[in-house]
């Protein structure tokens, strides 16, 4: 069995804790497990309190721990078309702090560091991955759709010009036009990508779990986290509502806490269903060492021998249905509003967009070049339908 689990969640809220918790349990189960982080602070050293390397390390029996190295997995992937990105705007006269800058993306961290994903979940049953906080996990969903334009639009018909032009070219223009290795380098980390899309979205695969607090700035980045990872064609299964203040907790100094605390678990119940929760309480201390782990995973998943891999919920956020004379697509866009989603048709391509978050879903040959007879919005679905003749 091949299995991936992301933790992501706003900052501070018990990722990498709940990570580490989560890599213990499974390598006990029995699983060769490995634990990364892909957040270029890491923070799994601390709590395994044992020195993780950019290279899978033994913390455990069965269970290996790794801390990517986000600044040599951007050179590695993305150096060659750096540099030239670096002479295109130098020679537009920007600065060289600027341009180099301008040849970063926003994601691309988070993303090259899933890469290492592609090799190194085949070696493992288990890969827990502790990602970035929120806002950068969701940055690089959108790029592989992005690079997937650029090859198909603009490189694929560049290529075939910069052979023929580039003698000219580069005496003409005063751009400078992309060596041959520029485009071997972006063709490779599509390949990638692609490879890593495949895996990401395969829910027998990978889950993503989010990991929240019961308070009201965390339940509603995590929200919109869920709507955008849905949106992208990743399978959240379950949220972790961590850091729970126990009731037998009663000096006065907290009562406030405690009932803005029951509030916000009411509300992450009602909006996240039907999702399942796991909650975890806040521990006497931070947490740290394998013992406190330890203490973690009791919390989380009992003593017994309940199984952190299998998947929670099975619904997919994307469907599409047969009726008598149309086709009816579905996407899932929980906590999405009515007022901030927009639909766009072209060809092959759908862009859905909610607020600043665009998704270009390519259609399935069915239905390419239907009609779209109506689309509503309505309790967190996206109901589009297309003629059926
Ligand atoms: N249930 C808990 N009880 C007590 N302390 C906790 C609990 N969960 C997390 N902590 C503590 O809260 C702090 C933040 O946790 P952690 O580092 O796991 O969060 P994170 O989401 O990974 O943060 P970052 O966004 O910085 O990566 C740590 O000091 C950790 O020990
Ligand atoms: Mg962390």
């Amino acid at each position: 069995m091949r299995r991936i689990i992301l933790y992501t969640g706003k900052g501070g809220v018990g990722k990498s804790t709940v990570s580490a918790a989560t890599a213990l349990k499974c390598s006990e189960l029995g699983y060769h497990t490995l634990v990364m982080s892909t957040d270029s602070a890491h923070s799994l050293s601390d709590a395994f309190e044992f020195e993780l390397a950019d290279e899978p390390t033994p913390v455990l029996d069965n269970l290996d721990g790794l801390e990517v190295n986000v600044q040599s997995e951007i050179k590695k992937n993305w150096g060659v078309v750096q540099t030239y990105f670096k002479t295109l705007f130098s020679s537009q006269g920007l600065d060289n702090v600027v341009a180099e800058e301008l040849s970063i993306f926003p994601g691309m961290e988070e993303l090259f560091s899933l890469l290492r994903l592609i090799r190194l979940s085949e070696k493992y049953d288990v890969v827990i991955v502790d990602c970035a906080p929120t806002a950068g996990t969701l940055q690089l969903l959108s790029f592989p759709e992005v690079m997937r334009w650029y090859m198909e639009h603009l490189f694929s018909v560049e290529r075939k010009l910069a052979k023929a032009i580039r003698p000219v070219a580069n005496r003409l223009l005063s751009v400078p036009f992309p060596e041959d290795n520029v485009f071997d380098s972006i063709e490779k980390i599509y390949n990638g990508i692609d490879r890593l899309s495949q895996i990401l979205t395969d829910p027998r695969t990978t889950t993503v779990r989010l990991v929240v607090n019961p308070e009201k700035m965390v339940l509603k980045e995590s929200h919109r986290a869920y709507t955008y990872l849905m949106l992208y064609g990743l399978h959240v299964d379950e949220i972790i509502l961590n850091k729970i203040i126990p009731h037998e907790v009663q000096d006065a100094y907290f009562s406030e806490w405690l009932s803005s605390q029951s509030k916000y678990i009411e509300l992450a119940e009602m909006s996240f269903s039907p999702l399942p929760i796991r909650k975890l309480k806040l521990l006497r201390r931070e947490v740290s060492g394998i013992g406190s782990l330890k203490e973690v995973a009791r919390g989380l998943y009992g003593t017994g021998d309940e199984d952190p891999t299998h998947v929670r919920i099975t619904h997919s956020p994307m469907s599409l249905k047969r009726g008598d004379d149309k086709f009816i697509l579905e996407i899932m866009l929980p906590f999405a509003s009515k007022d901030e989603l927009e639909l766009f048709s072209k060809g092959d391509e759908l862009a859905v967009v909610v607020g600043n978050y665009k998704r270009i879903i390519t259609l399935p040959t069915t239905l390419v070049g239907r009609r779209i007879i109506s689309s509503k919005f309505r309790e967190g679905k996206l109901t589009i339908e297309f003629e059926g003749r």
